[in-house]
């Protein structure tokens, strides 16, 4: 009997492209949940069954993972409140494990125990820890940071020609979302049983340098790099009016970066998928026509 695996989160972007991606690896039945599953309309008028979970609800946990093989539990966005996210996922694993579900496959990030600067690091730590204490079954992955990530800070960038950043030389291995979602899909269609925990890179670790001349070089615009401490950068951060969680993010991923904290490039997405993860190169190429204030 071919197994049922659902992927949480369906309507966010990871977890759409997850689906996708699903939907044409898995010869049995996929399940699409998520908040709000009239935002999947178009997957269930494919033949894609979707469901309400929302991990702040106890009854669509309770009900959710019914009759579910395997389950990708996608990490939320609640990331303003310390504590609330742990919650959410760790309500997950438990309704899951209740559920009888055989195996979980979850999104992580990079080194996320205690040590780590990064603000949002201790939900991941706690939710890893409940899968494996859970039992269950699981693969984890930690992703890497987006290569989609830049877009943030990309038009500013480029506008002003210069990018602050307490990042020192420490090196990023961006992953596109695309290979995430496709690397998530592929351990939940595997049927390898072993437990693991691994790192989803992008095909080479960038410093932010390095990134500078490459964006000055894919648009044309010299990129002067501002390097500076944490208490700096928090301070122009929060004079350009972002809120204050978000300041602090940004400080704590630079830092991160800083001390060395992202991992080597791996070949995971290559193993897990078939394919070899997509350059960061060609996503800068791909926005070109998005900024076109490239002289
Ligand atoms: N590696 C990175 O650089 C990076 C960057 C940004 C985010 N992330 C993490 O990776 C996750 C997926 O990335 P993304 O790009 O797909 O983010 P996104 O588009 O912002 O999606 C947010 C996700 O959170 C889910 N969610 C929010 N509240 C929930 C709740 N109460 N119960 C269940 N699910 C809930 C949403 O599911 P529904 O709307 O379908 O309910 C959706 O899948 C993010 O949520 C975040 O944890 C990683």
């Amino acid at each position: 009997m071919p197994e049922t695996l659902l992927v949480t989160g369906a309507a966010g972007q990871l977890g759409r492209l997850a689906v996708e991606h699903l939907a044409t690896l898995h010869g049995g039945p996929v399940v699409a949940a998520s908040r709000d599953p009239a935002k999947l309309a178009d997957l269930a008028a494919r033949g894609i069954a979707t469901r309400r979970i929302d991990f702040e609800d106890a009854s669509s946990l309770a009900e959710g993972f019914r009759g579910v093989d395997r389950a990708l539990i996608i990490s939320t966005d609640a990331i303003e409140r310390p504590g609330q996210r742990a919650a959410q996922h760790l309500a997950a694993v438990e309704a899951a494990a209740k559920a009888g579900v055989g195996r979980l496959v979850y999104t992580s990030m990079p080194k996320p125990e205690p040590g780590s600067p990064i603000v949002f690091a201790a939900d991941h730590h706690a939710t890893e820890q409940a899968i494996r204490r859970s039992g269950l079954a699981h693969t984890i992955l930690r992703v890497s940071w987006y290569q989609e990530n830049l877009l943030g800070s990309l038009g500013g960038i480029l506008a002003s020609g210069s990018w602050a950043t307490a990042a020192g030389d420490g090196l990023v291995p961006y992953v596109a979302r695309e290979d995430a979602a496709r690397a998530a899909a592929a351990a939940l269609a595997s049927d390898k049983a072993a437990n693991e925990t691994l790192d989803v890179t992008g095909p080479r670790a960038w410093s932010t340098a390095e990134l500078a001349s490459l964006i000055a070089q894919v648009f044309g615009r010299p990129i002067q790099l501002l390097q500076m401490d944490d208490a700096t950068l928090a301070a122009q951060l929060d004079g350009f009016g972002l809120p204050g969680f978000l300041v602090r993010m940004l400080v704590s991923m630079d830092r991160n970066t800083r001390e060395g904290r992202l991992p080597p490039v791996t070949d995971v997405v290559a193993r897990l998928t078939g394919t070899q993860p997509r350059p960061l190169e060609a996503f800068l190429q791909a926005q070109k026509a998005g900024f076109p204030v490239a002289a």
